[in-house]
């Protein structure tokens, strides 16, 4: 006969999962563990078993059976149809009011999906947007819950206790009904995509423009990691840049491979952005960059094979090293600053779409810590939203708008500059264009639409009259009112 003596219970025990359990059980939890495998569960307990309070299970049954009431369940297995079984599997064993956490990556509909069919059987399903890697599970990731209100109540108090705190706020909180949670953790990885390109190409130009080794982009790095760049990814990039290779001797970065892998998360907030009709041009910009990086058969046939038309040097441009490396800086926060005002744009959509009502703020303060896109500057992105809930872009409020003004010339200088040498900077270009697309008085659309009337008789509306309008581009090209 088992005793239900356990709070929470982790089904999955990869890096993930059995670091999330150790979390709960260094904060007094007593934790029920399940893996598939068993073997597993052994390792789990000969490694950990004596660092607290764990019980573990060797069949579904028995795991939900060593779980208090109400029961939760977190799982922590591949995101796919590995979830659906797990799911499954626990509905069969578990009781009206049982919580059900997926604590994966989920595609956001899915969990919409999971939602409603665990509602059906009177179960609570909780899909968990869960970031910071192997070591924030351990000591303290940012969470993002959404499911119903209702097991928050009794899920959010674990949640926020095992959560990275930031001046003694929890970086967890109720984000919205059924794939809020999974859906604002999709766009946090997309703007962590965007993050990433951009310190990524302001590394090449540091090194392939300016010429500057690793070692000493690190020591940049680690100087603006002292000001507004202040941040998690700006940090390790500094450790991994300052990595010598133990077999050549030769910075590590020079001997990695220059193809970057992903899981999907990035592509997905792309997708939905597309569906939703928000431009999350830097984001985008990200994930086909990691694509085009992985296109090895393309870039082996194109590599040193195309033409580069007359290229430059910084000294030939009159551009000094130092000039240089701060108007990198600048242009790297202009375009980072983009990338988060996108990303938001697109979880106001999104929760205006599926009326979750997610509230910005909450968004920005429990991502100051533990997660991968922590940053100093996400209190600024707190404190615009508090002067404003519905300003229309992160780049109107006077805090940004104000940085913004200090930054543009230099990102300018710095796209000019990388065109001149011939090096790619898509997330540092294109966030320039979609900044100056929104300060605008006209766009080229004007013409798109006189194109779409003259092929489609798609119609027009007009700057100084209202209603639609066709002229006859085959007949004697009057107007029409259409
Ligand atoms: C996090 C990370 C995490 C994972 C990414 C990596 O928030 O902790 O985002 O979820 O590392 O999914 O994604 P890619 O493999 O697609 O780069």
């Amino acid at each position: 006969m088992t005793v239900s003596s356990a709070q929470i219970g982790v089904v999955g025990l990869a890096v993930m999962g059995s670091n999330i359990a150790r979390n709960f059980a260094n904060h007094g939890y007593t934790v029920a563990v399940y893996n598939r495998t068993t073997a597993k569960t052994d390792a789990f307990m000969a490694e950990f078993g004596s660092t607290g309070s764990f019980l573990p299970a060797a069949t579904v049954e028995e795991f939900v059976a060593s779980l208090e009431r109400p029961r939760r369940a977190l799982i922590m297995v591949q995101a796919g149809a590995a979830t659906d079984a797990v799911i499954n599997q626990l509905a069969d064993a578990m009781e009206p009011g049982d919580i059900i956490i997926d604590g994966g990556n989920a595609l956001y509909t899915d969990t919409i999906r999971r939602e409603a069919e665990m509602a059906a059987r009177n179960l609570h399903f909780v899909g968990a947007g869960i970031s910071g890697g192997e070591e924030g599970a351990l000591n303290g990731p940012a969470i993002m819950p959404g499911g119903p209100e209702e097991s928050y109540r009794s899920l959010g108090p674990l949640l926020e206790d095992i959560s990275a705190k930031v001046d003694g706020t929890p970086c967890c909180t109720h984000i919205g009904p059924d794939g809020a949670g999974h859906f604002v953790k999709m766009v946090h990885n997309g703007i962590e995509y965007a993050d990433m390109q951009v310190i990524g190409e302001a590394y090449h130009l540091l090194r392939y423009a300016a010429g500057i080794e690793p070692a000493e982009i690190a020591a940049i790095f680690r100087t603006w990691n002292a000001g507004d760049l202040d941040s998690y990814l700006i940090e390790i990039t500094a450790e991994v840049l300052s990595q010598v290779d133990a077999v050549t001797g030769k910075p590590l970065i020079d001997v990695i491979v220059d193809s970057a892998g992903q899981k999907g998360t990035g592509r997905w907030t792309v997708k939905a952005a597309l569906d939703l009709g928000i431009p999350t041009t830097g984001i985008g910009e990200a994930v086909f960059a990691r694509a085009l990086s992985g296109a090895r058969d393309q870039r082996e046939a194109t590599t040193g094979n195309l033409p580069s038309g007359q290229l430059s040097t910084l000294a030939e441009l009159g551009v000094s090293r130092d000039d240089f490396v701060e108007d990198v800086r600048r242009a790297l926060y202009a375009s980072k600053l983009v990338a988060y005002a996108q990303g938001f744009d697109e979880i106001r959509a999104g929760s205006d779409e599926h009326n979750w009502n997610v509230d910005p703020r909450d968004l920005a303060t429990i991502w100051r810590g533990g997660c991968i896109i922590r940053a100093k500057f996400l209190n600024r992105i707190v404190d615009a939203y508090n002067a404003d809930p519905d300003v229309r872009s992160l780049l109107l409020d006077p805090y940004f708008k104000g940085e913004v003004s200090g930054l543009v010339d230099s990102w300018r200088r710095v796209i000019v500059v990388a065109t001149r040498l011939g090096l790619p900077v898509p997330v540092f270009a294109s966030s320039l264009s979609y900044y100056d697309s929104l300060r605008a008085e006209r766009l080229p659309a004007a013409l798109i639409q006189g194109q779409r009337d003259f092929f489609g008789a798609h119609t027009y509306r007009r700057t100084d009259r209202a209603g639609q309008f066709h002229t006859l581009w085959s007949g004697d090209r009057s107007e029409v009112e259409a």
